[in-house]
């Protein structure tokens, strides 16, 4: 496939009416962006998991929009933005959120969330800190650490929901008495790992007042969904986090609450898997990540030093230094498969201008010395873990410029050659830049 960049049957169009754009990685890939540049050709962007511990930047006209739990899409006029039924809804975030957008004049009136949402509640964000703080630093002989979590209640809220007693959904917050009872009955459960009674009516009447915020926004979205899909608009599935920190898929325990991947979009929104018509893969041209858990290719120093400061790698959630690398083919080849993706987005490739010498990860060498090209889902297992790596020629000039493929420097192309050949999908976006136009559409 070498040399296969920019001909026309790149396939990377979204072909179809359902459109996935799924994080490849550890999160911050640049699915906001994607997000952002796609919504124009679709009606309906939909979350279908996470919450907000989501960060999507968006740059239009060099005014940045950061996001956590509403879909980006709503920054394109007229589409339909979905929370679905998958998401963990923390009100206090998403009415925020709509205060900075109303006053930056961001129409929000498209915004409907599923009423079978579950609701992080207060109390979700302190049990979230309260385990952290009790795994910090690893107590005594133990080999467990923190997790690294954004500490929004991500974890206890999706935990509730599939121990079912107690969860409050956003159609709760519309109904006073069973309110009252979730949360009374909440609270009893969290006294113990909180080591304090929360007081419920205060809960009470912050929940009360969501709801009645909320209200006109609270709705049924299963049908809403498939309605949109069979009158033939355009629906795009908006992905938070990333397929590494998928909890059944990633390197568990140092992992997110949800299916990240397109496997999360059928539970997360109620579509069947097949409704998908294309998948896209987005991904950093290295590494990244936030939080404790193992990655092969981790970077420290200098060459860690360029990668953070050129790529702006701080958290959007958290602020948090991002712990910097380089490419991982074994992981994207991995989250490739899982996903079905049919296309990448190579983002920020402008970060790597400057290196000498560009190293991408093609097998690991694990503990017992054997060499595989299979990724490892597991974290203590991929800890042990040594990264085995081919060095590419780097490329010296700013490419931020660039608006097509051959404006690029030579060494720059090879690059994506040889990540479309090792991934084995083909390239149809590559980013270089934050701003919308900074972007390279392959074989446009
Ligand atoms: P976007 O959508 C980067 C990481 C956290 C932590 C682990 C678990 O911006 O790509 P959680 O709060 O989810 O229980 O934390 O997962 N994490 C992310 N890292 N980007 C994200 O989302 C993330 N969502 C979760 O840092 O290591
Ligand atoms: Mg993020």
């Amino acid at each position: 496939m070498a040399g296969t960049m920019g001909s026309s049957n790149s396939g990377h169009k979204t072909k179809g009416n359902a459109t996935a754009v799924i994080g490849m990685q550890w999160g911050d890939e640049g699915k906001g962006k994607l997000v952002d540049l796609l919504s124009a050709e679709h009606d309906v962007v939909v979350r279908y998991n996470g919450g907000a511990n989501a960060g999507h930047s968006v740059v239009i006209a060099g005014q940045r929009y950061a996001l956590h739990l509403i879909p980006a899409g709503i920054l394109s006029k007229g589409t339909l933005a979905v929370i679905g039924n998958g998401v963990v809804l923390d009100p206090d975030t998403l009415l925020k959120e709509l205060d900075t957008l109303q006053s930056r004049g961001v129409d929000t009136s498209n915004l409907v969330i599923s009423a079978n949402a579950h609701v992080v509640m207060p109390y979700h964000k302190d049990e979230d800190a309260a385990r952290e703080d009790t795994l910090k630093g690893g107590a005594g002989e133990s080999p467990l650490t923190e997790i690294g979590t954004t500490r929004r209640g991500i974890g206890p809220a999706y935990a509730d929901k599939v121990q079912r007693a107690a969860a409050v959904r956003a159609r709760d917050l519309l109904r006073p008495e069973l309110l009252r009872a979730r949360i009374a009955q909440a609270c009893r459960f969290k006294a113990p790992i909180l080591g304090k009674q929360p007081d419920v009516e205060a809960m009470v009447a912050t929940a009360t007042q969501w709801g009645q915020r909320l209200a006109p926004m609270i709705r049924e979205t299963t049908y809403l969904v498939h309605d949109q899909l069979r009158a033939g608009k355009r629906v795009m599935f908006e992905g938070a986090n990333g397929t590494l920190l998928d909890v059944d898929h990633g390197t568990f325990p140092y992992v997110t609450g949800s299916n990240t991947g397109t496997a999360g979009i059928a539970t997360g929104a109620g579509v069947p898997p097949t409704i998908l018509t294309s998948a896209i893969g987005v991904m950093k041209a290295y590494s990244s990540r936030v939080g404790s858990g193992p990655m092969p290719t981790e970077l420290s120093g200098d060459t860690a030093h360029r990668i953070r400061e050129r790529g702006r790698e701080y958290g959007t959630t958290t602020g948090r230094p991002r712990r910097v690398g380089w490419l991982d083919v074994v992981a994207l080849r991995y989250a490739a498969m899982l996903n079905g993706i049919t296309s990448l987005s190579v983002m920020l490739l402008d970060v790597l201008a400057g290196f000498d010498t560009i190293k991408v990860c093609t097998a690991y060498q694990l503990a017992d010395g054997s060499t595989t090209d299979r990724f490892v889902a597991d974290g203590p297992e991929l800890a042990g873990a040594k990264p085995v790596y081919t060095d590419l020629p780097g490329f010296m000039d700013e490419i931020g410029a660039a608006r097509s493929l051959a404006a690029l420097p030579k060494p720059a192309r090879a690059y994506l050659d040889f990540i479309q050949e090792k991934v084995g999908v083909s390239i149809g976006f590559v980013s270089i830049g934050p701003d919308r136009e900074q972007t390279i559409i392959v074989g446009a």
